[in-house]
């Protein structure tokens, strides 16, 4: 056989692993048939096929020829160690051809085998861009100076791994974010369901116990009518109870679209809310006198600020609330302090089935805007809840 022969016959080869890379799917299948090709065009005994974790700086064994199959997800090298290491490292290729034992870069495992084997070639595999996605390393059993022949072939695979390597983590970040919005979906279409229960609750107990109420009068009303009973005393009992239904179904309304925020803006709306609750509580608003803030953060401020409220209302039995809106170039920060009893933060936060789920919801909704919710209490110290949003 002539050296041409041998430098065609190897790189004969690259088609096969251009192919079994390109096929989609089954991947990891994809790379442990890459690395037994591998060693059926250079007629090495041993190959491993490292993946470079840019974050952790590590090598981690993702392929390796048959028995060595086995150890794969196992075997992990640091920046530096080993051959391998020492490649990624220096992004440079290493061929030992002899006396490996003598190389400082050389470190032995003794589950690779490494007694074994008398030569070595470990390579970068970069991506197209010049990232470092991996080390390819070849072993051989009899001494071998690898040609110039087995290095072109293998800087060609090399490079071919890479770029299937870079596209592996591209597929993976791209599932990754696919789940993520799949989730985020999930959580709004479970808000939603929430408000539609809170809202149904609302008419429940308010407009509908009103009207019932109103209705049981009139009736009775038209009973006594004609006869000597006071049915005018009636009639204006049920008057008056519908008209508290009238305002009832407005305050429902306006609780599930608040046109305030549209017409007169954020603060202003805040400051309805905090009049609204002032019946029991006394309530400061600080604010900015401009926001300039996106429709949707102004949203979520304002659901937040109203549950905030009524929470305060409902359970804290303080004297003071204050809400504080403060706003600079990167974020806008809200807070709700009262002085009452205040309670268990994380108790609060499980969402028990069929329970409220005004402090999930809460936040949830910033969340969805990449804010961070933030709630502390203590027994008897009151509570404070802190909403920071990017803008
Ligand atoms: N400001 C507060 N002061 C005292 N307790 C509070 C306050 N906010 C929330 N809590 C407690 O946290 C629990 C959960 O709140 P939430 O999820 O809004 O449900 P709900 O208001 O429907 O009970 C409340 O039941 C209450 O015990
Ligand atoms: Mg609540």
């Amino acid at each position: 056989m002539t050296a041409d022969q041998i430098s065609r016959d190897v790189l004969r080869m690259l088609p096969g692993i251009i192919e079994v890379l390109s096929r989609s799917g089954r991947r990891e299948g994809a790379l442990a048939s890459v690395v037994d090709l591998i060693l059926d065009a250079t007629g090495a005994d041993a190959c491993f096929l490292h993946r470079w974790d840019a974050d952790e700086r590590r090598l981690r064994m993702i392929a390796a020829s048959h028995p060595y199959d086995a150890l794969v997800g196992r075997i992990e090298l640091a920046e530096g160690e080993g051959v391998a290491g020492w490649v990624a490292k220096h992004r440079l290729p290493v061929v030992i051809a002899r006396d490996k034992w003598s190389d400082p870069r050389y470190k032995y495992i003794p589950e690779l085998g490494g007694d074994r084997y008398t030569s070595m070639v470990s390579l970068p595999a970069a991506s197209g861009r010049g990232r470092l996605m991996g080390v390819l390393n070849l072993h051989t059993v009899d001494e071998r100076e690898f040609s110039g022949d087995d290095l072109e072939f293998l800087t060609a695979t090399a490079a071919l791994v890479g770029a299937h390597l870079e596209a592996e983590e591209l597929i993976e970040a791209t599932l990754a974010k696919e789940a993520e919005l799949e989730a985020l979906v999930q959580s709004t279409l479970a808000a939603q369901e929430m408000e539609r229960r809170r809202v149904a609750t609302e008419i429940h107990d308010g407009v509908t116990q009103l009207v019932v109420a109103a209705l049981y009068r009139l009736r009775a009303a038209q009973a006594l009518v004609g006869t000597e009973h006071d049915a005018a005393g009636e009639l204006k009992t049920a008057i008056r109870l519908l008209e508290d239904a009238e305002q009832e179904s407005r305050r429902a309304i306006r609780r599930l679209r608040p046109p305030v925020l549209d017409d007169l803006g954020l603060v202003a709306a805040l400051r309805e809310l905090a009049q609204e609750a002032s019946e029991t509580l006394e309530v400061e608003v600080r604010a900015p006198r401009r926001l300039d803030l996106d429709a949707t953060v102004e949203l979520v401020l304002y659901r937040v600020a109203q549950e905030a409220l009524r929470n305060v209302a409902k359970h804290a039995q303080a004297d003071r609330v204050a809400i504080s809106l403060d706003v600079d170039e990167d974020e806008v920060r809200m807070a709700v302090v009262d002085d009452g009893r205040g309670f268990d933060v994380a108790e609060a936060f499980a969402v028990r089935e069929g329970a409220s789920y005004g402090m999930a919801g809460m936040r949830e909704r910033v969340e969805m805007v990449g804010g961070t919710f933030r709630v502390a209490s203590e027994p008897g110290k009151g509570a404070r809840i802190d909403v920071r949003i990017p803008r």
